[in-house]
């Protein structure tokens, strides 16, 4: 029997809520130890740990679903291992083998079952797993340890409102180098990031949009999220770039809108310029699930898509089929989902 934990579900928003137990392994002399489950939330490490001076580290994100049924599922967690490990690959630290991920993503979960939302309220609990270079070391090397952790909390929408179109401007500054670590899922990354951000906000917008290091012509994706577009001639659209996360929810999508809602697909430039072939533009992530966008501001004037408050017909229906399948009132394709 679960302990019942004291939460307005459908009013979560995006917050750090402190769970019971989180995920932790050590790497040392060339192996990981097995794992276990610790009740502390902090984590001690030498003060010349690579993760902290020099960037060392990566994370990821994904979530559980509780069904109409009651049962909790994972959405395509192994896409989130291989990811990971491209990450790890990409900062020289080990990588991760997909079933020791997996495992412990399923640990966490069953170790914090009482805090997987119930069926209905829209809120799901987000998994965050990481890895960190730690050790004593001072010289820009790779780490003589790593810690692998996986923590959970209970979450909302990522953007205010959940489905409801926000407004985005495009960010003055770049995100990525053109062959640097956009791909990955790094921390500096984000912290490139905040300043952006927070510009943003500060003049009401929800977040930014960041366009392509090189050329400052197209569209690459949002902080937190890719981007798509619905063409007038209802195709779904979404960048093509080696500078911006191969977001696993657009992939997801590109393969919904392809064979669930028979519309054709196409990752290719974006350029800002041509807003004008998009009747419809969303933003798509684990965290952000499918936000509409709007609009977007460039060059001081704002390019409104379907509405700056309806959510376009497509999108919607994009959003019921993703969603419905991750709850699991959809069938899903083979593989994508992994019951706890
Ligand atoms: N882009 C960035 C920069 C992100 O942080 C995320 C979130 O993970 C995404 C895109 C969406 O990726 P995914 O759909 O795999 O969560
Ligand atoms: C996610 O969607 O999982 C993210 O990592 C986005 C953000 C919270 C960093």
């Amino acid at each position: 029997m679960c302990k019942t934990v004291d939460i307005d579900w459908s009013n979560l928003g995006f917050s750090y809520i402190k769970t019971d137990l989180r995920y932790v392994s050590k790497w040392k002399d060339g192996n990981w130890d097995e794992g276990t489950l610790v009740e502390d939330h902090h984590l001690s490490i030498s003060e010349s740990s690579t993760a902290l001076h020099y960037g060392q580290q990566c994370f990821e994100g994904l979530k559980a679903y509780r069904t109409k049924s009651g049962k909790i599922q994972l959405f395509r967690p192994n896409q989130n291992a291989k990811r990971i490990n491209d990450s790890c690959k990409r900062v020289l630290m080990p990588e991760i083998p997909e079933d020791k991920f997996i495992d412990a993503c399923i640990q966490v979960v069953k170790a914090n079952e009482h805090y997987v939302p119930p069926y209905g309220t829209g809120a799901t609990l987000y998994l965050r797993p990481f890895v960190i270079g730690v050790g004593d070391n001072i010289g820009v090397k790779p780490a003589p340890e790593y810690i692998f952790c996986v923590f959970c909390l209970p979450v909302g929408p990522y953007f205010k409102g959940g489905m409801a179109p926000v407004n985005f401007t495009v960010s003055q500054y770049d995100r990525a180098a053109p062959y640097g670590t956009g791909a990955a899922k790094v921390g500096g990354n984000y912290a490139g990031s905040l300043l952006s951000h927070e510009l943003a906000v500060k003049k009401g917008f929800a977040d930014c949009i960041y366009l392509d290091p090189l050329t400052h012509t197209k569209i690459e994706e949002v902080g937190a999220a890719n981007f798509f577009g619905i063409t007038k001639d209802n195709k779904f659209i979404t960048p093509k770039s080696p500078s911006i996360l191969p977001s696993i929810t657009k992939y997801s999508l590109l393969h919904v809108a392809k064979e669930y809602l028979e519309m054709e697909v196409a990752e290719r430039d974006v350029l800002i310029d041509q807003l004008d072939e998009f009747k419809e533009a969303g933003a798509c992530g684990t965290a952000a699930v499918i936000t509409p966008i709007g609009g977007i501001e460039y060059k001081g004037k704002l390019h409104v898509f379907h509405s700056k408050t309806e959510v376009g017909p497509v999108t919607k229906k994009l959003y019921d089929t993703l969603y419905g399948i991750q709850f699991g009132d959809v069938k899903a394709p083979k593989g994508w989902i992994v019951e706890v």
